[in-house]
């Protein structure tokens, strides 16, 4: 037992179907570790099957953009899987998308309905106008031994401490305020995850990112809202308008439709999409 429920890998693989289940070359549940995405960084992934961390505490957990990622114990999930593709590098790109959507289909698969994504990939919930971060994706990873493989990084709040909940500096929720009647244990949320995970990522490898954009369009927060995009050092400020055939979020300003690429830019939601606005 780890922290507040029981945590570990038989817990997590009694509650997998049969192809889950054989989709993984492993599942394991560490006590602690610098960060699960840097673990399998460093390790080989294997040329077929998936591979699964987790881990009850990290002491270097990494965001994007280089920042931190808090990771106290007991409470929270932070895991990473590894994966080879088919392909040139560039796929990594569309993998993002389908992580986060992976990810929030299975929340909302527990009882999340809340949940959903922020472009690219912060799971996030509408509260009344306000985006509140429910849990975040780190995608890595390169060429290894001549072939594609990614290590994709979730952390997602489950139960979050108090002591830990103070020094986040953004709005944020958990799993525990999202259900109706309180969060799962954190084997059952794991298995969700896993199970979503191997559908998706075997799915964009065999069929690339077409089958995911009416997914994604079923869990857009910025449709058709009015959003500052960074890019490089100036702002550009539109209206949300989906997302292109390649992942690119659209970006309807003065000059015309914009595609944003993930990477390269960073996305706030400035108004609450309009009702009744459309869609074309
Ligand atoms: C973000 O900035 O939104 C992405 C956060 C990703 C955090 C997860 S926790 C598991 C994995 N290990 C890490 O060090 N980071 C990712």
């Amino acid at each position: 037992m780890n922290g507040v429920d029981a945590f570990d890998a038989s817990s997590i693989l009694v509650r997998l179907d049969a192809a889950t289940h054989a989709a993984f070359a492993s599942i394991e549940v560490v006590d602690a570790i610098d960060s699960t995405n840097s673990e399998l960084l460093r390790r080989r992934t294997p040329d077929s099957g998936l591979v699964a961390l987790f881990a009850d505490r990290q002491h270097g957990g990494r965001g994007r953009q280089g920042r931190p990622w808090a990771s106290p114990p007991g409470a929270n999930l932070y895991f990473s899987v590894a994966r080879r593709f088919t392909g040139e590098l560039a796929r990594l790109g569309g993998l993002s998308l389908v992580a986060g959507i992976a990810t929030a289909e299975a929340m909302r698969a527990i009882g999340a309905g809340g949940v959903g994504v922020k472009w690219p990939n912060d799971l996030v919930v509408d509260d009344a106008g306000t985006l509140r971060k429910l849990g975040g994706i780190l995608i890595e990873g390169g060429l290894q031994d001549g072939g594609v493989r990614a290590v994709i990084g979730i952390g997602l709040n489950v139960r979050m401490p108090a002591e830990a909940a103070s020094a986040i500096d953004q709005p944020w929720t958990d799993l525990q305020a999202q259900i109706a009647g309180g969060a799962p244990t954190r084997d059952v949320v794991a298995a969700a995850l896993l199970v979503s995970l191997a559908e998706a990522l075997a799915r964009f490898d065999a069929e690339g990112l077409a089958p995911f954009l009416p997914r994604f369009e079923a869990l857009d927060v910025l449709r058709d809202a009015q959003v500052d995009a960074q890019v490089a050092d100036r702002t550009v400020t539109g209206v949300a308008a989906g997302i292109a055939d390649d992942g690119a979020l659209r970006l309807r300003t003065d000059a015309g439709l914009l595609p944003l690429h993930a990477g390269e830019v960073r996305v706030r939601r400035r108004g609450v999409p309009q009702s009744g606005a459309s869609r074309a």
